[in-house]
């Protein structure tokens, strides 16, 4: 699995989006989300592709195992790299979403990897407590959906830099962590409560770091790619 840092696309627009990679002239590994995937559907996919770019397709699928299936078979034909189910779908939907990559993926290349949200960072313990009806600690939570997502077959689990170490422990250290909230030394934290630098995030643990804004809003992307990456990379 590719371990260059992700950048996260987060353009309302596929014209931004060849905007902002046109700078680049060199292969990325770039994240495409809902908002731009809703709004342009495959087309996208097949323009970042054609630049020779991977793409993590980050939709979070969560459904009846039988309609995951058929989504992830249809997705696999992309040629995407990384994408990504809900591990609250349970561990049949996993399986099922892993099978529908397999039947999917054209023969000669190679199945995208598949991983699992456990806990979106944007929950709370109070509200997993009290909405989902999950006691405890909101990292018993992760472990346990991140050990579901291994007996499973997935290859990982999208986490936050404070879970990784954890998951490590129980799901081992070729079990992916992918970790959003990825922030420069003094760089602004915008919406994101726990940040983490490139640095930290490789001492615990994280297998690949997922990096928006702190490369796509600044002044000259290309340089603070740059610095991500060997920050990342000289560990
Ligand atoms: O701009 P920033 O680096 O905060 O972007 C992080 C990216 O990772 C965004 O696309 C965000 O949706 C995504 N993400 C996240 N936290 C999660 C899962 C995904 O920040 N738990």
């Amino acid at each position: 699995m590719n371990t260059k840092p992700i950048i996260a696309l987060d353009f309302p627009t596929p014209e931004d989006v060849t905007t902002f990679l046109s700078q680049f002239d060199e292969p990325l590994f770039v994240k495409v989300g809902m908002e731009l995937y809703l709004q342009n559907g495959p087309s996208i996919i097949r323009a970042i592709k054609a630049l020779g770019h991977d793409i993590f397709l980050d939709l979070k699928l969560h459904d009846i195992p039988n309609t995951v299936k058929s989504a992830m078979k249809g997705l696999a034909k992309l040629d995407i790299d990384l994408v990504n189910v809900h591990a609250a779908g349970g561990s049949l939907m996993m399986k099922a979403a892993l099978e529908g990559l397999i039947e999917g993926t054209p023969e000669g290349k190679e199945r995208p990897a598949l991983i699992a949200v456990t806990q979106l960072t944007s929950t709370s313990e109070e509200q997993m407590n009290n909405e989902q009806k999950i006691p405890g600690a909101i990292f018993e939570s992760v472990v346990h959906y991140a050990k579901l997502a291994k007996d499973a077959g997935l290859d990982g689990v999208v986490c936050s830099v404070l879970e990784a170490k954890m998951i490590e422990e129980a799901c081992g250290k070729a079990f992916l962590k992918v970790t959003p909230g990825i922030r420069l030394a003094g760089g602004a934290t915008h919406d994101q409560k726990r940040v983490a630098t490139p640095q930290v995030a490789r001492a615990e643990g994280s297998t690949q770091i997922v990096v928006g804004r702190a490369i796509t809003k600044a002044q000259n992307p290309v340089e603070a790619y740059h610095t991500v990456v060997q920050l990342w990379e000289d560990n």
